[in-house]
């Protein structure tokens, strides 16, 4: 079967937005290492909305990544408009009125020692971008409930799994490799985006109001919208470790 157009990306889907800059890093045309390097979470958004044909060309791009066995267990549920404006309205809601998540999925937290280490930092680093000091409690419930707002993006990608395929590492293991696709395809056209556990804390909520059925399981979302240049946040380059905390070479000769 040939590619149907939305399979192609199209120079004219590709092209970054004119408004978009490299102050972040991004830059037209950037090679693989570039697009890497520069890739940062982002958490603040112009108000300019991204067409649905974009998102398309980011997803045609995205889904070239690997799957077990090439089962391609993923939905995304892309949302704008309206259905994302009351999912942020509800799930601020409930949140702020201290209401437990309710996820489809497992999660390992608090954390502790290095995990928990690393956690701090990269809070550190986005308060101190943002001038929230320690003591500044209201600064940071603003901050949290613009995490539970996906940070008012345009778009919202829910990524969901067939249940059938249930117990689901595997999974869960592709979604994420689909996520980090579209995060890149994204980037590369210019676009930010931030996944987002807090957009979706409530999996009830989410099914309300965007008809995710059942036997589809949430494990997660990507706000995504034109990067805000003067959001500090945006500046902020988290941390990784040395490879040789966490690379372990076995049997090379050199
Ligand atoms: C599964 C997952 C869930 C995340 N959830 C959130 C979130 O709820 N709120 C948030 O601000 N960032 C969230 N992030 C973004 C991470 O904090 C971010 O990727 C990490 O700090 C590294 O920073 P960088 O993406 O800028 O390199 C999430 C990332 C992943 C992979």
């Amino acid at each position: 079967m040939s590619p149907s157009p939305a399979d192609t990306p199209s120079l004219a889907a590709a092209a970054p937005d004119a408004t978009v800059t490299g102050a972040l890093g991004w830059r037209a045309g950037m090679d693989f290492t570039t697009l890497m390097a520069s890739r940062r979470s982002v958490r603040g958004f112009t108000g300019q909305p991204v067409p649905r044909a974009l998102v398309d060309a980011i997803v045609a791009v995205a889904k070239r990544v690997p799957s077990s066995m090439n089962v391609q267990p993923w939905h995304i549920h892309a949302l704008s408009g309206a259905p994302l404006e009351e999912l942020r309205r509800r799930n601020s809601a409930m949140m702020r009125a201290g209401a437990e998540p309710v996820s489809d999925i497992v999660t390992h937290t608090p954390y502790v020692g290095e995990h928990r280490r690393r956690q701090v930092d990269v809070a550190k680093q986005l308060f101190g971008a943002m001038g929230i000091a320690r003591e500044d409690a209201a600064g940071r419930d603003d901050w949290v409930m613009r995490g539970f707002r996906q940070f008012d993006a345009p778009v919202s990608l829910i990524l969901t799994y067939d249940r059938i395929l249930d117990p689901g590492m595997n999974s869960v293991f592709d979604l994420g490799q689909l996520c980090c696709g579209i995060v890149l395809a994204a980037w590369d056209r210019g676009l930010g985006c931030v996944v987002n556990s807090q957009g979706i804390q409530r999996s009830d909520v989410v099914r309300d109001i965007t008809g995710i059925p059942d036997d589809h399981v949430i494990v997660n979302c990507i706000a995504m919208g034109w990067p805000d240049e003067d959001f500090p946040a945006n500046h902020v380059r988290s941390a990784r470790e040395p490879n040789a905390a966490f690379t372990h070479y076995i049997g090379f000769a050199n």
